[in-house]
């Protein structure tokens, strides 16, 4: 039996105003919460018992997943009654755990989404007797993200959290947010307080001599923590770009869920998701975008790379491109909202209030 904690506890302030109500890893990408995929790509990989470490907004998972049987796993639900961070969080799950200390334990951040195959992780772990093994992935641009560089054999050599000089960034490997513990590394983190995993038990374990190993996957891999990334990260599960055991519904440029309507001439398109009871008017067109329940488009407006709130209008003839428009929100006609725009659940825009200049 493999054995996993999924870190599902943070604020998602990066995502405000869509996690104002839901917890991150609750907004649904490609139609059902983000943490189904995660958690139907753990159960394909042979994980049976899964710990929900959550804090955020905790009250909302257990009504949706219940006890995992409908997954074909158990779930354990710890909640910290104030955020203990991804280090304090570990620990805290560790309590429900029942694997042995030599055991390998899965962590996996809450709003990763990734092709790695996390069994393949495991074995790994296993035949470099590492302390923590930490899946690595590239990125052309690593500032916002923790370096890990390695030696040949794969070793961490350091950690350096979101470099700032130039000269801190020694490599493009980054630390993609998935790790594999030796259950007792776990024990030997400080209970009930703060702690981070990537700024302080890292670090530590390596100053004390502890292996790490890194593996560099090069596989899918997308941090959905900003809303451009989850949009796209949805937008590639409707599509196929990734797999999930998860997605309700054949691959294809859109997907519809039960109750949404689409009316004569609108065109969907590039990985779309409408949710149910959404309805997209005559004419209008959504191109890569995430469409929550009960969501409303009008005649010919333009919705491209975009995430809409539950239950949010956006009027006619109105284009929305790279924003997002909160649960409740009204965004009257005529409106142009772009790039980086964020409009608060259950704001109301008026009718032609917003242009977009390029020159600005
Ligand atoms: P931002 O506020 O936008 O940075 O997002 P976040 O709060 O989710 O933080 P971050 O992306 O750094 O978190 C990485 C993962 O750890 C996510 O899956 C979070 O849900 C989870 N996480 C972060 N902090 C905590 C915490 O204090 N407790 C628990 N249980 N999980 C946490």
């Amino acid at each position: 039996m493999t054995e996993a904690i999924l870190l599902a506890g943070g604020k998602g302030s990066r995502l405000r105003p869509v996690t104002l109500r839901t917890p991150k890893p609750m907004v649904p990408a490609a139609g059902v919460p983000f943490l189904a995929h995660q958690l139907a790509r753990a159960r394909a990989a042979g994980v049976t018992h899964v710990v929900l470490a959550t804090s955020y907004l905790a009250e909302v998972f257990e009504p949706y997943f219940g006890d995992g049987s409908a997954l074909g796993m158990r779930l354990t639900y710890v909640t910290e009654d104030r955020p203990l961070g991804t280090g304090g969080a570990v620990r805290g799950a560790a309590d429900a755990l029942e694997s042995g200390p030599a055991d390998p334990v899965l962590v996996l951040n809450g709003d990763i989404l990734t092709g790695l195959d996390l069994a393949g992780l495991v074995r790994g772990h296993l035949r470099a007797g590492a302390a923590v093994t930490l899946h690595l992935t590239r990125v052309d641009d690593p500032r916002e993200y923790g370096l890990v560089p390695t030696d040949g054999t794969g070793r961490v050599l350091r950690f350096t959290e979101k470099p700032q000089r130039p000269e801190e960034i020694v490599t493009d490997q980054i630390n993609a947010g998935c790790y594999v513990f030796r259950r007792e590394v776990i024990d030997t983190v400080p209970a009930g307080r703060p702690v981070s995993v990537e700024r302080e038990t890292f670090p530590g374990l390596l100053a004390s001599g502890a292996l790490l190993h890194g593996v560099v996957d090069r596989s899918y891999w997308r941090d959905l923590g900003r809303p451009a990334c989850f949009v796209q990260a949805s937008a590639d599960l409707v599509r196929g770009v990734v797999a999930s055991p998860a997605l309700p519904g054949p691959t294809g440029e859109y997907l519809l869920m039960p109750g949404a309507r689409i009316e004569e001439g609108a065109v969907l398109g590039g990985g779309t998701v409408v949710g149910a009871g959404a309805r997209i008017g005559a004419g209008a067109v959504v191109e890569g975008s995430v469409v929550l329940d009960g969501a409303r488009v009008d005649e010919g407006a333009r919705v491209h790379a975009s995430m809409l709130g539950a239950g949010s209008y956006v009027g006619r003839g109105t284009t929305v491109t790279g924003a997002v428009v909160g649960d409740g929100a009204r965004v009257g006609a005529a409106n142009e909202l772009d790039h980086g725009a964020r409009v608060w659940c259950d704001a109301r825009i008026p009718d032609a209030a917003i242009r977009f200049s390029p020159d600005c």
